[in-house]
């Protein structure tokens, strides 16, 4: 059984403009101790899926169909048992840490706090279990630092902190979004490099999202490519850079720089991202598609399995997408 399963998911926003069809039928799983990436370019739904999801949506959101978390739907928990699920076995993480950090408190006691809350440990037994954890994700001298307030740690350590605060009560499934876009290149890599070796230490399942197909590569395990609040193609994250099988997957993939290839220009996917408020009938990439043939802004292809493990939504023949 899978640990997390959401089922047909649609999050739609009232705005002044009417409504906002920001995720539109999504469906996806993922098993225990795996990684998952959520991938596709800005406003296509992927944090919306994951804020719908627990329960997070903004006040004017509303979430249909079902997320099944250890066979409970999330959707329709009473506030107290989702607060307990948020809190202890699933955490999200965020692009600022400064979201998740309390400027004015000093780490030792926002840690210990989550602690005595939630595990009901004595101040003294989680201050010790908080430096065990800022060690793991090597925070220097952790003992004497965590008495320390977050203006005091660069960028890249307050992220470290953040990991290690999400990690606190050994969540089951970790949700990272745009975990280290405002860092740079260098700092992005340890932070990765940390999440994959705390992920195996703690066996923690993570759906990283993020629209930097690069990094992708390899911390995934399995890829899931969205547009137009839509899942375009999802499969083994191997299997989709090397045969992607959505005219949009290979866009993306055009568009990441790669050592391995001589083709100094980078190719960007023609044209905009659709307008949420006004998806078109058929498939929301139509416009953009090099491949699209006569049925694609008519009909909406469906999602449908291929070669055993594959998922893909569009009408080209998958041999044709190249
Ligand atoms: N409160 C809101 N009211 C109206 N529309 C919203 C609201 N929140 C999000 N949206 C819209 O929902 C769509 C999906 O947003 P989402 O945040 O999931 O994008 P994303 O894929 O995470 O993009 P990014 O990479 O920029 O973070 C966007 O078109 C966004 O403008
Ligand atoms: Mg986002």
């Amino acid at each position: 059984m899978a640990l997390l399963e959401i089922e047909n998911l649609t999050v739609t926003f009232q705005t002044g403009d009417g409504p906002v069809n920001a995720v539109n039928g999504v469906s996806l799983g993922i098993d225990t101790q795996e990684t998952l990436a959520i991938v596709g370019e800005s406003g296509s739904g992927k944090s919306q899926t994951a804020f719908a999801a627990m329960g997070l949506l903004a006040q004017n959101g509303a979430a249909t169909g079902k997320v099944r978390f250890d066979g409970k739907n999330l959707l329709e928990l009473p506030q107290a048992a989702l607060n307990k699920v948020r809190s202890q076995e699933i955490a999200m993480i965020f692009q600022d840490p400064m979201t998740s950090l309390n400027p004015y408190i000093r780490i030792s006691d926002q840690m210990a706090e989550v602690l005595t809350l939630h595990k009901g440990m004595s101040k003294r037994e989680a201050v010790a279990e908080a430096v065990k954890m800022l060690d793991a994700v090597r925070i220097p001298d952790a003992k004497a630092r965590i008495t320390m307030y977050p203006h005091e740690f660069s960028g890249g350590m307050r992220q470290r902190i953040m990991i290690a605060m999400a990690l606190l009560c050994r969540p089951r499934l970790l949700i990272a979004d745009e975990p280290t876009t405002a860092l740079d290149v260098t700092v992005q890599a340890q932070i990765m490099q940390l999440l994959g070796d705390i992920r195996r230490e703690f066996g923690t399942a993570v759906i990283l999202i993020t629209h930097d197909l690069g990094i992708v590569a390899d911390f995934c395990d399995r890829t899931l490519v969205m547009y137009g609040g839509q899942i375009m193609e999802e499969g083994a994250t191997t299997d989709v850079f090397a045969s992607p099988s959505h005219p949009y997957t290979l866009g993306l993939l055009k568009a990441v720089p790669r050592l391995d290839r001589d083709d100094d220009i980078l190719q960007t996917i023609a044209g905009e991202p659709p307008d949420m408020s006004r998806l078109p009938k058929g498939c929301p990439f139509t416009s953009r598609c090099t491949f699209r043939q006569d049925s694609c802004a008519d009909i909406r292809p469906a999602l449908t399995d291929f070669d055993g493990t594959r998922r893909r939504a569009c009408h080209v023949p998958t041999q044709e997408v190249a």
